[in-house]
């Protein structure tokens, strides 16, 4: 059954009606829509030569974005297209350019949740897969499952004809230097994480002109990482989560301290109590470095397509798009923006 209503309302409601629970989707009143995406290439202290092709990266992905939502795309489709441009960019740490584990290997984990439903698709673990925000939808829309991991994940990935790539084709030199650094100095993952020297995930949310909202992330995870380790990433909750009721988060840092506090799950908390967005996700942050002595950064949306970008380590690139107007930045403070013509 199709109920329209004109109120502010969850949009996947449940009415008991005895014998069965049915499903009724109600369709909250769309006031004038702009779509919205917005994007980030991980919250950590990225040196200065990396700052110009971080900064380009997020710019290019957030209008890959933008044009997916431009075109009449829904917001799934575009944080999938956003993040695959971050994967495929060898400067940030997910997909091509992935960090290490402390075997030199490369494990990834990925998440894609829709607001519209709370469909979510996770993996964790994968191997030889150069664009997991795919494979995560693969994983939301065809397995019976929400999340996959490891071996289990890279053998639903063949029989759902996921192309697998060589190690050797996701590893950086960059990645090799940070792996070996780590290595001599045999620093604790904490540590390094502290002391912010740590590469770190890519991430997108989205709303689209029906006013669904939609979020992804990836990521390779922290250099010299235990094999297996799992961080907060593809963790419904902590790495990301949409819900059409609140909006979009997508989350990038230390991930044990943001699975502790669910970092992503809380901004939306703190949403739903009447908070913008910028102070919710400044509390929920705040709450974090307080709480666990954790650092890390988030983007989130709105059900109104209202959007921030917030971070706690020295630095985090974003980039958002809404009426063709780019804004982006890196450092605490900055927002430099310019017109785009699609
Ligand atoms: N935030 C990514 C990780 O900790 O794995």
């Amino acid at each position: 059954m199709l109920v329209l209503k004109t109120l502010e309302a969850p949009f996947l409601q449940t009415q008991n009606t005895g014998a069965c629970v049915e499903h009724t989707i109600v369709q909250i009143q769309k006031m004038d829509i702009k779509p919205v995406i917005v994007v980030h290439g991980g919250a950590w202290a990225i040196p200065d030569d990396l700052a110009e092709s971080s900064k380009d990266g997020v710019r290019y992905a957030a209008k890959r974005g933008f044009s997916v939502l431009a075109n009449g795309g829904g917001a799934v489709q575009a944080v999938e297209c956003a993040v695959q441009m971050l994967e495929n960019n060898p400067v940030f740490d997910a997909g091509h350019g992935a960090v290490l584990n402390a075997e030199g290997d490369v494990e990834l984990d990925a998440i894609i949740m829709d607001g519209r439903n709370l469909a979510v698709g996770a993996v964790s673990c994968i191997k030889n897969i150069a664009n997991p925000v795919m494979f995560a939808r693969t994983v939301m829309e065809k397995a019976s499952c929400s999340m996959l991991t490891g071996a289990g994940a890279n053998k639903f990935a063949e029989t759902m004809n996921i192309k697998l790539v060589p190690k050797e084709e996701l590893v950086t030199e960059l990645a090799i230097k940070e792996w070996e650094q780590y290595q001599k100095y045999k620093q604790s993952v904490t540590c390094l994480f502290n002391s912010e020297q740590m590469h770190d995930t890519v991430g997108a949310v989205a709303i689209d002109n029906e006013g669904n909202v939609a979020c992804a992330t990836s990521t390779g995870g922290i250099t010299n990482k235990m094999v297996g380790r799992v961080g907060d990433c593809p963790i419904i909750g902590s790495g990301a989560y949409a819900d059409n009721f609140t909006g979009a988060v997508s989350t990038t840092g230390h991930g044990e301290s943001i699975m502790k506090v669910t970092l992503a799950r809380l901004v939306l908390f703190n949403m739903e109590k009447g908070e913008t967005p910028q102070d919710a996700a400044d509390h929920a942050l705040d709450y974090m470095v307080n709480k666990v002595n954790g650092r890390g950064g988030l983007i989130t949306v709105s059900k109104t397509g209202e959007w921030t970008a917030r971070f706690t380590t020295k630095r985090m690139a974003w980039a958002s798009v809404k009426n063709n107007v780019l804004m982006y930045g890196l450092n605490p403070g900055e927002i430099l923006n310019e017109v785009i013509h699609l």
